[in-house]
């Protein structure tokens, strides 16, 4: 179930040794009616993760929840990669199925290292028709990330585009009036090194979905191998405020983008 309200990015960059992601599991049954795209890394890309004990219990622990999509992660060196290589690890996540007795098929993939030039347009091009190709029917989304604001160009090979990767202090300082209206409802940003403080996460939310972006993380941490301190604050304040905070009507992007 996806709705239209703000989701939570979570790049979930943690192993699952037993209870690991205990903690988001909370997180996830604590806002039942707020989407959580989770990116799973089992080893920079899908490793031997079907095969894993500890991969494909904590994943189908995941998939227990309607209210959560999975996205495969995938590196690709800024379009430096070798495409093969890419093309083999996304193949293997498209063979992560749903079994008798587990359950760890995907939603889509989601494409670190994305690059920001507009000569590698045809590289991302190329991953999201082998995304098509290999994906199963309706679990085929593409979300990458440059982590910075990029040509609308680039959201023609994508579902979702993770258009901002920086610290809080950052984001304030200016970062939060960088990314085109037009192209916040496929943009999602994740700001991490928050100063843990209650009124401030709470602004930080209110304005991420007023100003109708399509997900976000707020992390305390400056990476992603720990949770947030304010993990449970951040997820009530997603899941209250979306139901009463109201979204800015957001320009077509000819209006504004190819001006
Ligand atoms: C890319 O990887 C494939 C598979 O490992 C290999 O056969 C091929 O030679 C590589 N291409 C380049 C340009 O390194
Ligand atoms: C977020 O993006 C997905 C995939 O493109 C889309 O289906 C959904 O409606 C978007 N959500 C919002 C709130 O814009
Ligand atoms: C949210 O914080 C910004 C500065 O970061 C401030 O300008 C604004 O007034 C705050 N809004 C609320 C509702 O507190």
């Amino acid at each position: 179930m996806v709705n239209l309200a703000m989701a939570i990015a979570i790049p979930l960059y943690i192993y699952p040794t037993p209870g690991a992601w205990d903690p988001l599991y909370k997180a996830i049954s604590a806002a039942p009616d707020t989407t959580f795209n989770v990116i799973v890394n089992p080893d920079s890309g899908p490793s031997d993760g079907a095969s894993n004990p500890e991969v494909v219990s904590a994943v189908t622990g995941l998939r227990s929840y309607s209210n959560v999509q999975l996205f495969g992660y995938v590196h690709i060196e800024y379009a430096q990669r070798n495409a093969t290589v890419v093309h083999q690890e996304i193949a293997t996540y498209a063979s992560w199925k749903k079994t008798a007795n587990s359950d760890i098929h995907l939603d889509g993939i989601f494409i670190d290292e994305a690059p920001y030039e507009l000569k590698y347009l045809p590289y991302l091009k190329d991953i999201q028709d082998y995304v098509h190709e290999v994906m199963p029917e309706s679990h085929q989304q593409v979300w990458t990330n440059p982590g910075i604001p990029i040509d609308a160009q680039f959201y023609e090979y994508a579902d979702l585009v993770n258009a901002y990767e920086n610290s809080y202090d950052d984001w304030n300082a200016g970062g939060k009036d960088e990314i085109p209206e037009c192209l916040r409802q496929k943009s999602t940003v994740m700001i991490y090194s928050f100063p843990d403080s209650d009124a401030q996460l709470s602004n930080y939310t209110e304005s991420t979905i007023a100003a109708g972006y399509n997900a976000t993380l707020l992390t305390t941490s400056a990476g992603y191998t720990e949770f947030s301190a304010s993990l449970m604050q951040f997820v009530h304040d997603v899941d209250s405020l979306t139901k009463t905070t109201k979204v800015k009507t957001l320009p077509q992007c000819a209006e504004e983008c190819e001006e």
